[in-house]
């Protein structure tokens, strides 16, 4: 069976739509037909400082909320990245393979460390798709899906699996990334033109899926849109109406031609509130399952511990390898 990696963050405790449209619902339908491996980077959280409270509470609330999104322990594979050694370690090789230069063409970087100032930003920073690229090598992945910001890091997995394929001999699998275009990149609510992110001007154009259901359901009612009064598909003159088609399309599982269709005569108004609908159905029973999964403190362990012991028996064979390959000693 084809091999899936993904990972996300635990770092603003809820995850938003984007997250879950963009990539956990598609790790969700993965699992079924791949040996899926999924985890929550808590070692990528730490580029930018972190409450260590706040930080061991939100893993757990980013573990339950995988699992309330329909992520199966008995399908898959999750764990914690710091609960797996192999990741740092391979991390570090992989560092030894990155130019200083193409570390620092990496866009996500360029933001990040734009709006942060050069005394603020760490060398972690600097070097998280390095340690991104060591995720997905380690496990030999075939597909990874994530949503359309992580595509310039899966291209330097690529060329780092290829060049360390060279430099030494094959070794790793060259991943291929698993984008789905309708969901690639959920917009902003108030601010069609950038990504739905937590670092959002606004916090009204954010859904964070822990939220109250009404406070959701209010933004998406007062989502910007535009002066048109019709509801029809245009990425760059009608951004606004087409992101909420997008998401409308992606929780009713209606293509956009027949939303247009049922959308014909109607404003702009009854897409909003048929869309905060959609979206309260959908995240009650979420809420709802992810609840229960964080009152079960134990039951939570237990899924991370086994997740654990099944990534490190993958991680552990191509570390070696990796360290055989490089001219290390072996221990003895
Ligand atoms: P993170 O935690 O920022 O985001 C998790 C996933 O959500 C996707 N995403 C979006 N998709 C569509 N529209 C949006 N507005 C949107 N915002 C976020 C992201 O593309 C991602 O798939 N570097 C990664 C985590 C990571 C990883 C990995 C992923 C670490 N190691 C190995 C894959 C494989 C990140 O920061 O994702």
């Amino acid at each position: 069976r084809p091999r899936v990696l993904s990972g996300i963050q635990p770092t603003s405790g809820s995850f938003h739509l984007g997250n879950y449209l963009g990539a956990v619902r598609q790790w969700v339908d993965l699992q079924k037909d791949n040996d899926a491996f999924y985890m929550v980077v808590d070692l990528h959280a730490i580029t930018v400082p972190q409450d260590p409270a706040a930080l061991r509470e939100n893993s757990r609330v980013s573990v339950a909320q995988l699992l309330g999104a329909g992520v199966d322990p008995e399908h898959c594979t999750l764990f914690l990245q710091s609960h797996v050694p192999e990741h740092a370690e391979l991390g570090w090789v992989m560092n030894c393979l990155t130019g200083f230069g193409e570390a620092a063409r990496m866009t996500q970087f360029k933001d990040k460390s734009a709006k942060q100032g050069s005394d603020s930003t760490t060398v972690g920073l600097f070097t998280y798709p390095v340690l991104m690229v060591a995720d997905v090598l380690l496990y030999q992945a075939d597909a990874v899906p994530v949503g359309e910001d992580q595509r310039q890091h899966l291209e330097l997995t690529r060329d780092l699996a290829e060049r360390f394929n060279t430099r030494y001999q094959p070794t790793f699998t060259i991943p291929k990334p698993y984008i789905l275009k309708e969901t690639a990149k959920i917009m902003d609510l108030q601010d069609p033109t950038a990504k739905m992110s937590k670092s959002a001007a606004s916090p009204k154009g954010l859904v964070s899926l822990l939220d109250d259901p009404k406070v959701s359901a209010k933004k998406f009612k007062s989502a910007v849109t535009d002066t048109d009064t019709v509801v029809s598909y245009d990425e760059e003159k009608k951004a606004g109406v087409s992101n909420l088609l997008r998401i409308h399309s992606a929780l009713s599982g209606q293509s956009i031609e027949q939303l247009v269709a049922h959308f014909e005569g109607k404003m702009y108004g009854a897409l909003k509130t048929e869309l905060a609908e959609l979206f309260t159905e959908w995240v009650g029973p979420f809420q709802q399952r992810t609840r229960e999964f964080l009152d079960d403190p134990a039951e939570l362990d237990r899924v991370l511990a086994v997740g654990a012991a099944k990534a490190r028996e993958v991680a552990a064979v191509t570390l070696e390898t990796v360290y055989d390959r490089i001219g290390f000693v072996p221990a003895a």
